[in-house]
């Protein structure tokens, strides 16, 4: 079948990266006899240059009219990059909320699977982590502090600012229906993340979510507390099935989560909306300290379009078979970088991407 995939290649080691990944969906369209249609999107840093903005409607539009999009990464460095000299609302990052926000890509969702052969690269010890841990992150996106109001004025000589972190029961509702639909498809447990001890917004949420719940009376629900969370989660996290939070909270877990995988070059995520329609980027950032210099690991990314196969396209086996080439690869003892360990064979971003491909069919 054909199938059209917007490409946003992005900022730092985002091109190269993405087309890593183009490499492996071209080998799997191949061998599976599918046809994907690539337009290239412009976002972030790389669309201010070329038009003044972050995002243009050209963008929006060309997403809207994709089965799915496959993102590298967004950013530069803040304190080197001309793009950060641009007030808040032109600097890259309101690009990638835009688009969030542009697509109504509510739920974000950021596996967190320690791999057997990765484990002597998490900082754990080996008790903890024994038998590996196989967590989804699933974050709200386009609602609470990242969107809520916020100023920054002087009152009676003092500089102040502010955020709001405002949700509705919809926005409540219908991510915490998707974590338990995907619970279902997993382990049964959803753990609902929040900071109720303090907050009006956590205390809606942790309502909102109980009343979701009884349509799944086959699933547990757990609630913790935030601060509890990133404590768990490095002190146990095998105890975890799918996490559900808002926006703010999941961007600060997702990276802990991350951290313990041993390595983010290999974390991979989507953001969906109510359709099938998908975002897929790896869960890091753009690099720019290693950009260009073949040394970036194309594997989230890879893994990103794996996602974007099984979720957007529905494409089962082809994700599995993307998957699986990942594992091989690593089985057979290649790395990049910022896995390597000794005794192993380091590779650059495009061979490992080759490698990955090789092993497709
Ligand atoms: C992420 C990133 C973004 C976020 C930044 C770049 C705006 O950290 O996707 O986790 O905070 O959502
Ligand atoms: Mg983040």
């Amino acid at each position: 079948m054909k199938y059209r995939i917007g490409l946003i290649s992005g900022d730092g080691i985002g091109p190269e990266i993405i087309s890593g990944a183009r490499k492996v969906l071209d080998k799997t369209a191949s061998v599976y006899g599918h046809e994907f249609e690539y337009k290239e999107l412009l976002l972030g840093g790389a669309s201010i240059d070329k038009t003044g903005e972050p995002i243009t409607p050209e963008t929006i539009e060309g997403a809207k009219a994709s089965d799915a999009v496959l993102m590298g990464s967004i950013g530069g460095d803040a304190r080197t990059s001309h793009w950060y000299r641009l007030e808040p609302s032109k600097r890259p990052e309101a690009g990638l909320l835009g688009i969030r926000k542009a697509l109504g890509l509510f739920a974000n969702l950021r596996p967190a699977v320690l791999y057997d052969e990765l484990s002597g690269a998490c900082p754990l010890k080996a008790e903890l982590i024994e038998g590996g841990f196989d967590i989804m992150i699933m974050r709200e996106l386009t609602g609470g502090l990242y969107f809520g109001e916020r100023k920054t004025t002087v009152e009676n000589g003092l500089r102040t600012a502010v955020d709001t972190l405002t949700y509705n029961e919809n926005e409540i509702r219908r991510i915490a229906v998707k974590a338990f639909e995907i619970a279902g498809k997993r382990r049964g447990r959803v753990c609902s993340v929040d900071k109720a001890n303090v907050l009006d917004s956590s205390r809606l949420w942790r309502a909102v979510v109980e009343e979701v719940a009884k349509d799944y009376p086959g699933t547990e629900l757990t609630h913790m507390l935030v601060d509890n969370c990133a404590m768990q989660l490095v002190r146990d996290p095998r105890q975890f099935d799918v996490i559900l939070t808002e926006n703010m909270f999941g961007d600060i877990l997702s990276d802990e989560a991350s951290m313990i995988t041993g390595s983010i070059g290999m974390l991979a995520s989507a953001s969906l909306n109510d359709t099938s329609f998908g975002l897929y980027e790896p869960s890091h950032g753009s690099a720019p300290d290693i950009a260009g210099q073949d040394k970036a690991n194309p594997i989230a990314t890879i893994l990103s379009a794996a996602m974007l196969l099984r979720f957007s396209l529905d494409l089962q086996k082809e994700a599995d078979a993307v998957e699986n080439a990942v594992l091989k690869v690593l089985k057979d003892g290649y790395r990049t970088a910022d896995i390597m360990s000794e005794g192993l064979k380091c590779t650059g971003t495009q061979e490992m991407a080759s490698l990955i491909s090789e092993r497709i069919g």
